[in-house]
């Protein structure tokens, strides 16, 4: 990837669609049913202008933040993704480690490839994102692993009580775990490039890509009720599960997929750390309102948590809305893995410096020279301009 052509994330999208198989571009750009709620978390984002200062000093900006207890270089980090290493070979560690080099957290998926004691000895600091039966006997031992890998932040994605319908994936045959249909293997043969450098080097270095981490393992092998069937007993999941797990994790707790006042009120009654208000990136329910209009009250619901953003940040401008209404930081999932489709560990690298970058130059162009400054009386919400 020529990185001085790749100007912005939508550039990024782009190179990633020309180097991906359809069907895997399929499942990583898309979104459930008629994509409502995918194109609402970008529109949400739309309805907002800013309200510029100029004639304030802003030579010296920054987009540093501290999340807990620890510090970022810029208010963006990786949401957690499943199977990234369809990809780019590595996907999980390469992901970590654009995050690690960024100075921004990142949050390994479940539903990743490599086992997280290595994502952990690669990227020290890397966040852990778990999706739980209601089963004690998966997390208890899970809870156990991830003590043993140094985890210190634990999210607990709650808005997938069962698969969702993307009706792309059935059309292209996609499915998890990857199976080896003919219209995958034609699509693969018309992207030369991914069969070799993912797809080959992947089957002769790993094999067939096994989830590694949905719990726990001793010696390789699961020793968990979870064996037969990873999703069983998630549609289970409780208020009184989680407030189970927060009894017996002593690190960091949040919870990703929230978007009721009331159920951030919940997550701070339960001890949790903090929330992110998340439709899953269009991903589960389609119609769930965009994360960006309920996030002020969110925020206002919860004043004890901290409370992260996802959903349809394409850009600095986005980020700095999002900080504006409340969120202490954003997390990118598709504008990570299209750097990583588009360029490996680099391309990841790439993406998080090009939001860098914009944040960079849209604070000076604001008049605000402090992420940490911002606040509701910079923007102001227009519903009659147009959404697109
Ligand atoms: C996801 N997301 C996700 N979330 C999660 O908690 N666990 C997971 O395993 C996955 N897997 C996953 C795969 C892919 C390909 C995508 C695109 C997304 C959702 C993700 O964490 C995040 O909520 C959204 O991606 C944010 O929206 P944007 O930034 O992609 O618009």
């Amino acid at each position: 990837m020529r990185t001085e052509r790749v100007l912005s994330i939508d550039d990024l999208a782009e190179a990633a669609r020309r180097r991906l198989p359809p069907s895997i571009h399929g499942y990583v750009s898309g979104g459930s049913e008629d994509h409502v709620s995918l194109e609402a978390n970008r529109a949400a984002f739309r309805r907002w202008r800013f309200l510029t200062r100029p004639l304030v000093d802003v030579s010296k900006r920054s987009q540093a933040i501290d999340l807990f207890g620890a510090a970022y270089a810029s208010p963006v980090g990786i949401a957690p993704m499943g199977v990234s290493g369809l990809c780019c070979f590595d996907g999980d560690v390469a992901l970590a480690r654009a995050a690690a080099k960024a100075g921004v957290p990142s949050v390994l998926s479940a539903a990743s490839t490599v086992p997280l004691e290595l994502v952990m000895r690669e990227a020290p600091g890397t966040w852990y994102q778990a999706y739980l039966p209601a089963q004690h006997a998966v997390i208890d031992p899970l809870l156990e692993r991830l003590k043993a890998a140094g985890v210190g932040v634990l999210v607990i994605t709650v808005d997938v009580q069962i698969a969702s319908v993307r009706e792309n994936e059935l059309r292209n045959g996609f499915s998890i775990p990857l199976r080896f249909t003919p219209r995958l293997m034609a699509g693969g043969l018309m992207r030369p490039r991914w069969m070799v450098e993912t797809f080959a080097r992947t089957l002769w270095k790993q094999g067939i890509p096994r989830f590694e981490n949905f719990t726990a393992t001793r010696g390789g092998r699961i020793i968990t009720a979870a064996k037969g069937d990873h999703r069983a007993g998630r549609a289970a999941m409780t208020w009184d599960e989680l407030a189970r797990i927060r009894e017996r994790w002593p690190g960091r707790l949040l919870v990703k997929g929230l978007l009721r006042p009331e159920d951030a009120r919940a997550a701070q009654r339960i001890g949790a750390d903090g929330i992110f208000v998340s439709n899953h990136g269009g991903r589960q329910l389609d119609g769930a309102v965009a994360p960006l209009d309920v996030l002020p009250a969110m925020v206002a619901a919860a004043p004890q948590l901290t409370v992260l953003l996802d959903g349809g940040v394409r850009r600095g401008t986005d980020v700095l809305k999002a900080l504006a209404l409340g969120a202490r930081a954003v997390f990118v999932g598709r504008p990570a893995m299209y750097g990583l489709a588009a360029g490996g560990e680099a391309g990841a690298t790439h993406a998080l410096a090009l939001l860098r970058r914009e944040i960079d130059t849209d604070l000076a162009l604001l008049g605000c020279a402090d992420v940490r400054q911002l606040g509701p009386d910079w923007l102001v919400r227009d519903d009659r301009l147009p959404l697109q």
